[in-house]
């Protein structure tokens, strides 16, 4: 069952894991770094600092990783024809499209830190930061005991 992709299928595969690897990394990271930035909005010489890291974290990571991964896992599915029949596919797309939806949170809000401006608790945004753990650990067993 490899379809279009015939020989890379497996090679795509291994790709689509190791981007996922690289953007749950930036996933983890950037919130982290939303709760320093706002801590140090008002000391402008650090927040830059933050800025700039963010800055560096989306660009090279965040979204590199985020269009690989669609494109990757798209492939795969299309090529293996596993979007029919597998519920553990529908309800992971589900969870793939809330954690990107995620993802854009907080961009948005980097972009609102970077302006000087803030509109969460640093507690909500604390707890923000745990969306991306929880979420990788219900994909993940959908992915691999993929129970219905
Ligand atoms: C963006 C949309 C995504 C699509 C369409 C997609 C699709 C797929 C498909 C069809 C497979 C099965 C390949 C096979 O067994 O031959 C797969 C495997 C896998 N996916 Fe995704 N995926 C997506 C995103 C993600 C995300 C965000 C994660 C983790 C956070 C993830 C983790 C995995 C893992 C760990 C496997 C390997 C499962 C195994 O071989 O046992 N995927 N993906």
């Amino acid at each position: 069952m490899t379809g279009f992709l015939g020989g890379a299928y497996l090679w795509v595969k291994a790709l689509h894991i190791i981007f996922v690897i690289f953007w749950m990394a930036g996933l983890f990271l950037l919130p982290r770094y939303l709760i320093h930035h706002q801590d140090a909005l008002a000391r402008p010489d650090e927040a830059a600092q933050w800025v700039d890291r963010e800055k560096k974290l989306r660009g090279i990571i965040l979204t590199p990783s985020l269009i690989i991964v669609w494109l990757s896992g798209l492939a795969i599915a299309l090529s293996g024809g596993w979007f029919t029949g597998q519920g553990w596919l529908h309800a992971k797309l589900l969870l793939v499209v809330l954690l990107s939806g995620f993802h854009g949170w907080a961009v948005a809000y980097s972009k609102k830190l970077a302006a000087g401006k803030s509109s969460l608790a640093s507690r909500q945004l604390r707890m923000l930061n745990e969306v991306p753990g929880v979420a990788v650990v219900l994909i993940v067993i959908l992915a691999v005991v993929r129970p219905f």
